[in-house]
């Protein structure tokens, strides 16, 4: 497993706004999608590519073309916000989805939906971007790695060490692209300091 924290200034400067507590729903929604556009660029940066012949205007040279089609699995609530990113960057990508809740005691996820294109082999960038116990994650990656998926990347905003160690243990060969590690989980599983409930204050309710 790679885990990657992106260290660029713009990023860090996103995710400081996500985390302020006034930020309202409009702005958070706004810097969420443009901080996944850095987090999508640096968890693609290796994808492969085949050699094209380019016409310019002035002659010919050689450039690349995209060699994969990527598959985009938010994970429902949460993960939407980072989906126009991803569509944005590829829009060839092909776009599943999986449906999970943590249980407010046991912090247990619990599958309620989940409609995946045929995975294949393919390339799976799974978004969610709260990492917390990792118990979510997990049954996401259970899920692509049913259905076939060929690699996994999970492009995360905030991560708790306990939920990549989590990970680690149970989907050894994902990698992480986020933009913090934090100092841990409160006793109600939150990542702290965080930015509290990703999916709330993406879509203003409580
Ligand atoms: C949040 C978040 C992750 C999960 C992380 O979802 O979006 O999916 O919690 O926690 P974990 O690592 O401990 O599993 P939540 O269950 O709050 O649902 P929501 O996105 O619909 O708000
Ligand atoms: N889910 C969130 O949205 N935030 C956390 O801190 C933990 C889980």
């Amino acid at each position: 497993m790679a885990v990657q924290v992106v260290e660029h200034p713009l990023a860090k400067s996103m995710l400081a706004a996500l985390r302020d507590a006034t930020t309202a729903p409009p702005l958070f929604r706004l810097i969420a999608k443009r901080l996944a556009l850095v987090l999508c660029l640096e968890a693609t940066r290796q994808m492969p590519t085949a050699p094209i012949e380019v016409a310019t205007p002035l002659g010919t040279t050689t450039g690349v073309r995209l060699a994969q089609n990527l598959v985009a699995v938010p994970v429902l609530r949460a993960g939407l916000g980072m989906l126009e990113a991803v569509t944005e960057l590829f829009p060839e990508v092909t776009v599943g989805y999986v449906g999970l809740e943590r249980d407010h005691a046991t912090f247990e996820p619990s599958l309620y939906y989940s409609k995946l294109p045929p995975l294949g082999g393919r390339a799976v960038l799974l978004l969610d971007p709260m990492l917390a116990t990792g118990g979510s994650a997990a049954a996401a990656c259970g899920a692509l790695e049913a259905a076939g998926a060929g690699s996994i990347t999970l492009l995360s905003v905030v991560a708790a060490p306990e939920g990549v160690a989590h990970l680690q243990a149970l989907h050894p060969t994902i990698d992480i692209v986020t933009a913090s590690i934090d100092e841990g989980l409160n006793d109600q599983a939150y990542i702290v300091p965080g930015l509290g409930d990703f999916g709330d204050r993406l879509f203003g309710t409580e």
